[in-house]
């Protein structure tokens, strides 16, 4: 699906309302599990998921800690960048897989601990897709003049669905949360297109069963890996392509990409094949593996922080995932006058 955005009603009056990203936060566990730990688990070597995955490390919650206590410590941070106070918040979206409970939504407990007293919130399970999923949901609020304060999250504990006797899942993933404030502006810049998508007949290539279907667990991620990579490298590509194009844009004027980071190797494939300079897509899968739906946001965090986005710059966010789902989203970035 396309959606052409900004222009919308809002309040009765003809009004193009853009969405625009004005804070940003992560939070990552303090515990630290590196290559050379997992060797203790399972076998396998430092090298070896080094040289196919691209991580070095990844970080591990504690056991006090959940999808949405870490969630609220990168939304504080991205409030504390938008300078916008809880109770201006009219929505939390949580991207998660990995819920703290099966109900209420992770997004309810997130609400209740900033005191967004005046939010409502739901979850949303588009697996490492969700966050960019979450972020075209809150675009269409604001273009639709719903809304004009959005926290979106995305926050994912795998280390508690993943099976620490499997090598070929155990050593790619990582927990950690990241978060943006999205606000309704009445100028530039701001959220100019998105792709979302799915293929409901790959449910089965990437998953995680749970208590209340008709499995009887051990509850663990199972993946066909070499399936999932072709995917990835395919979609990142077409979603890619896609987004630009729907904007009227080549993919030489995108200043940076911003993919989910799954595997180095997957991000290198789509750079090559799309013909873009690697150097465009930023890549900290090394730091901390796959953290599912909150691996873009915070991919993101890192990249303002690190100064790789500039006022006027396209950036393409770009997931993929169990569904098998897709997603990419194109901003131009930078600050512009809020209604
Ligand atoms: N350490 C050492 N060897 C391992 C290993 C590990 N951790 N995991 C798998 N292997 C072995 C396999 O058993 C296989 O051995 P065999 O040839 O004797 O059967 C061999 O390595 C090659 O396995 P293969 O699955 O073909 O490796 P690969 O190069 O495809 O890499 C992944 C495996 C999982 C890293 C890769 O397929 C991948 O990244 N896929 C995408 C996964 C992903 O991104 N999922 C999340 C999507 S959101």
């Amino acid at each position: 699906m396309l959606y052409f955005a900004p222009i919308s009603r809002w309040k009765g009056i003809s009004l193009a309302r853009y969405a625009r990203i004005t804070g940003w936060g992560k939070y990552l566990p303090e515990k630290v599990l590196t290559n050379k730990d997992l060797e203790r688990l399972v076998d396998t070597t430092e090298a070896w998921i080094l040289a196919r995955t691209g991580i070095k490390e990844r970080r591990i919650a504690a056991d006090d800690e959940t999808a949405s206590s870490m969630a609220v410590h990168a939304a504080r941070q991205a409030l504390k960048v938008a300078k916008l106070s809880p109770d201006s918040l009219d929505l939390v979206i949580t991207a998660t897989c990995t819920p703290d409970l099966i109900f209420p939504a992770s997004a309810a407990l997130v609400q209740h601990e900033l005191g967004a007293e005046n939010a409502a919130a739901f979850d949303l399970n588009a697996a490492c897709s969700g966050f960019i999923y979450a972020l075209a949901t809150a675009s269409q609020f604001i273009a639709s003049g719903t809304y004009t304060n959005i926290l979106v999250l995305g926050s994912e504990v795998y280390s508690r669905i993943l099976d620490w006797q499997d090598r070929s899942t155990c050593i790619l993933f990582g927990d950690g949360a990241g978060a943006v404030v999205m606000q309704a502006s009445d100028t530039p810049p701001g959220s100019l297109n998105f792709v979302l998508g799915n293929d409901g007949s790959g449910v089965d290539l990437i998953y995680t069963p749970g208590p209340c279907g008709t499995n009887k667990g051990p509850y663990y991620i199972k993946m066909s890996g070499s399936e999932v990579f072709k995917f990835a490298v395919n979609i990142i590509c077409l979603a890619t392509r896609q987004v630009a194009k729907s904007a009227n844009l080549d993919l030489k004027d995108i200043e940076l990409i911003v993919p989910h980071q799954a595997n180095t190797r997957i991000i290198k494939a789509a750079a090559k094949f799309l013909e873009i300079p690697a150097g465009k897509f930023f890549v900290n899968v090394d730091k901390y593996g796959n953290t599912s739906a909150a691996s873009v946001p915070i991919a993101l965090c890192e990249a303002v922080e690190a100064g790789r986005l500039r006022n006027g710059d396209h950036v393409v966010l770009v997931g993929f995932g169990g569904g098998l789902s897709w997603a990419a989203m194109l901003l131009e970035w930078g600050a512009g006058r809020k209604l």
